[in-house]
């Protein structure tokens, strides 16, 4: 993909899943990734991997929803590799399933806090980084459920259609400035986080949620990597303010 060889590209969320597929899609492109997770164990093995085959990766532990670790995760982003071209901010969890009337504030919370405010903190610390260099793609995991609604997922749904308003605001911000902001909007995709829910190969569930796709199977992670490292090449280079559905016709019906 042209316009990714030799930038600079930081993934939260990278220790596993999405994440972990996207990181690997940046380095074998050719860019310096910067692995960002809370479980560090995983992104030492993702930044091992990536190294093993020839590209250039470090680890920085963060957890999205603070403002001094994201700040700290830029900061050193920028003091290994001197700019920051790509920010990929897909850190998020799935949180407490209960409907709206029995949700707690404390896990509403806790999902807004990572899943929403994570994705604002990290865009307010990369941007002034690409405005510096003149040029740069930000490139949000949204859902899905930032298009529709799914019971029982209050908070999870209402972060995830939050993150697209927010991606178009910052889209007609920063257009001027050369900088794109985009979102990807998965469909159900074979990562841990479905896999801890209880959604495994040849459950009933499994079966269902494939049903509900016109393809009539999930995802897979390096599926979504391959459209969020597009949206960062120069062949998206009219693209900004977009919600790319890659959902298997999901949304279609
Ligand atoms: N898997 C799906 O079906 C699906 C569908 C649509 C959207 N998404 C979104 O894609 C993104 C990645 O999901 P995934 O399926 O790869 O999940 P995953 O659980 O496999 O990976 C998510 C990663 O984020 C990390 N993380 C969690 N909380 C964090 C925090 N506070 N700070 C930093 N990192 C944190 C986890 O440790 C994990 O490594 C999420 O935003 C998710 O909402 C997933």
């Amino acid at each position: 993909m042209h316009g990714i060889s030799g930038k600079v590209a930081v993934v939260t969320g990278a220790g596993q899943g999405i994440g972990a597929s996207t990181a690997m899609l940046f380095a074998r492109e050719g860019a310096k990734v910067v692995v960002s997770d809370v479980l560090d164990d995983k992104g030492a093995e993702v930044v091992a991997a990536i190294k093993a085959a020839g590209g250039d990766a470090i680890y920085v532990h963060a957890d999205v929803s603070s403002e001094e670790q994201v700040k700290a995760l830029i900061d050193k982003t920028v003091q290994t590799y001197g700019r920051l071209d790509f920010g990929i901010n897909n850190a998020g969890i799935g949180g407490l399933s209960a409907p709206t009337g029995e949700y707690t504030l404390e896990a509403w919370n806790k999902v807004i806090g990572i899943n929403l405010t994570g994705v604002f903190l990290c865009m307010r610390y990369e941007i002034p980084e690409m405005l510096k260099t003149g040029a740069g793609a930000i490139v949000n995991v949204s859902s899905i459920l930032g298009w529709v609604g799914f019971a029982n997922s209050p908070a999870y749904v209402a972060a995830k259609h939050a993150v697209i308003g927010l991606t178009k605001t910052a889209a007609l911000e920063y257009g001027p400035q050369n900088l794109r902001v985009t979102a990807v909007s998965p469909a159900f995709i074979q990562t841990p986080l479905i896999e801890n829910a209880g959604i495994t190969p040849g459950s009933e569930m499994y079966s269902g949620l494939a049903q509900m796709h016109a393809l009539k199977r999930l995802g897979t992670p390096e599926e979504v990597a391959e459209l969020i490292v597009w949206l960062c090449s120069d062949a998206a280079s009219f693209m900004t303010g977009s919600a790319v559905l890659v959902d298997g016709g999901y949304v279609a019906h």
